[in-house]
């Protein structure tokens, strides 16, 4: 893995591609577990989760559906605290168990919006299920009930994750370069 210039910044390596394969297949084995009779929902948050989505619902061997749905609230490299409405979503989820994709929890507003937008249709239960989670950062109460991997509160890009739209195609994260 050689480290990338996208615009302005440089990223080194940061997680494999074989690590981050090893942590959802361990993710999709706990979701068949505990959700076997559940029939969920998997929503998938783009558009920074499609990678993880992909990956993991092809581990995932329990009867389901899956749906996407697009919120925005992050501008360059730090989160702005708000978040817009939840576009796309056309299924009934009264009474349904959800499984909100997430690429990766940062501060959890954008957790806390969504997850208030799904309870006000009822839904049966939320779970959550994070690629990537910052603890010092996330501030919520919400549970992620299944997480990848634990970082620290550093800028990452790559599977899925982007700098100002670019480096989404990567197959391995890379951190920004401290200085
Ligand atoms: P939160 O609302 O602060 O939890 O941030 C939510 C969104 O910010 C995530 O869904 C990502 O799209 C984006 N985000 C947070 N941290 C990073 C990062 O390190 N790299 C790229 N995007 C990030
Ligand atoms: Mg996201």
């Amino acid at each position: 893995m050689q480290r990338v210039t996208l615009k302005d910044k440089t990223f080194v390596p940061y997680i494999t591609s074989d690590k981050i394969s090893a942590s959802v297949k361990q993710l999709a084995q706990k979701i068949n577990t505990d959700l076997v009779n559940d029939m969920p929902l998997f929503l998938v948050v783009l558009n920074g989760s499609f990678m993880f989505a992909a990956d993991l619902l092809k581990e995932v061997t329990i009867p389901c559906e899956i749906s996407f749905i697009k919120l925005a609230s992050y501008h360059g490299t730090s989160s702005t605290g708000t978040v817009t409405e939840m576009i796309g979503l056309t299924e009934e989820i009264k009474g349904r168990t959800v499984v909100v994709v997430e690429d990766i929890v940062d501060t959890g507003v954008t957790l806390e919006k969504l997850v208030a937008l799904l309870t006000k249709k009822e839904v049966k239960q939320i779970k959550v299920a994070s690629f990537l989670l910052k603890p010092e950062a996330y501030k919520k109460d919400i549970a992620v009930d299944y997480v990848g991997m634990e970082i620290p509160n550093d800028f990452v890009v790559g599977y899925g994750l982007d700098y100002d739209g670019l480096g989404r195609n990567m197959k391995e994260i890379f951190v920004l370069e401290s200085k």
